[in-house]
């Protein structure tokens, strides 16, 4: 065989070979994330709705049964020649329909408005909305007991998204949880986010604490245009290792127990199984990998019950997908911080988040 045409054919089947091994690697992360929405969080039964609407600063479905209310704090001189960078959070404002006014709640509330004094004064968009108008954080049993017994009315989609698209009276063993509709009900606000000329769309960082850390990651996961993921103390279900051994922390047995409407039923299967679970949480947070998108996580130190240890872990296993692409991994696609003390989001939090984010978002 001649030599030029040797080239060819070697050129021609090296680049055959590449083919197949980025198919196989698209197979891979298919049947990985099969494995994740099968065994944890479950399908949305429906992709961008024809029925969604904007109306100002709120989202409709199911013509207007349910609304959802964004709050949008923007930073000074933005304009649509300078969008600006957007972060997107959950928040719980309310409870079965009326304004919380515990001091957890109000706690929480100034510290909302804390984080978004400061992102704005760093640049960066903060749109956060209450989770509970898309899903509320109960059984649908329970919310309609509950309601009741204070005399109130019921609206008319008690029940949120899923009363609109189904998947709760008519729950199968892989209809979404309600961290699934959460992370769903992200990308629409992405979708709106689209609409807005003062935020740039493609320059979205999505973020949350704790149960709204897991809701991130699904978010980060299943929808490719968020760039940047940040969980922060999201534990169990989250970025915690299930299969380390951390006694102290949240196991499966118990957020199934205490939570079981956040995962799709077959969860249930892995409770008490922790240590030998086929996948883990390294592998889901390693679905973000790409060469264009990051993921930070935070603990805290006091933080037991999420489980700081088994949160660095993963972070540190699912720099690795980044490293499997021929990227840098942590330090440089993946962030990873932990502060003195307990389960909270600080300002400080923030700070060292958008340190993180002002190289890459
Ligand atoms: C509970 C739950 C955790 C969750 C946390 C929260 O502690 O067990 O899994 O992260 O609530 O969301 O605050």
């Amino acid at each position: 065989m001649k030599r030029r045409e040797f080239m060819t054919l070697f050129a021609a089947s090296a680049v055959c070979c590449g083919i197949r091994t980025a198919e196989s690697a698209e197979t891979k992360k298919e049947e990985l994330l099969k494995w994740f929405l099968d065994n944890e969080y479950g399908y949305a039964p429906t992709g961008r709705p024809d029925d969604m609407k904007f109306e100002g600063n709120s989202i409709l479905f199911g013509g207007g049964k349910v609304k959802v209310n964004l709050t949008v704090a923007l930073p000074k001189g933005v304009s649509a020649e300078k969008p600006c960078p957007v972060l997107l959070m959950g928040d719980f404002r309310t409870w079965n329909n009326g304004m919380r006014e515990d001091e957890k709640s109000l706690k929480q509330q100034r510290n909302q408005n804390e984080i978004d004094a400061y992102a704005t004064s760093r640049g960066y968009a903060v749109v956060h909305y209450d989770l509970n108008e898309a899903a509320p954080d109960q059984p649908r049993r329970m919310m309609i007991a509950d309601l009741k017994a204070k005399g109130k009315e019921l609206p008319p989609c008690p029940y949120g998204l899923f009363e609109v698209y189904g998947g709760e009276t008519d729950r199968t063993a892989t209809s979404w949880g309600t961290i699934r509709a959460w992370a769903w009900c992200h990308s629409r606000v992405l979708d709106w986010i689209e609409t807005q000329p003062v935020l740039d769309a493609k320059r979205v960082a999505v973020l949350g604490h704790s149960r709204l850390g897991k809701t991130a990651l699904c978010a980060g996961v299943t929808d490719t245009r968020f760039k940047v993921v940040y969980s922060n103390a999201s534990g169990c279900g989250g970025a915690k290792l299930n299969r380390m051994d951390l006694p102290r922390s949240e196991h499966i047995h118990q957020i199934t127990r205490n939570f079981p409407y956040w995962f799709c039923q077959n969860f249930n299967q892995w409770a008490n199984r922790d240590g030998e679970i086929t996948h883990d949480q390294d592998e889901w947070m390693g679905l973000i990998a790409s060469p264009t998108r990051y993921l930070y996580v935070a603990s805290g130190t006091e933080d037991q019950w999420a489980g700081p240890t088994g949160e660095k872990a993963a972070a540190e296993g699912a720099a690795k997908a980044w490293e499997a692409l021929g990227l840098k991994g942590m330090g440089d696609h993946v962030g990873y911080h932990c502060h003195e003390g307990p389960h909270s989001l600080t300002v400080e939090d923030i700070k060292l988040f958008l340190d993180f984010c002002d190289k890459r978002l």
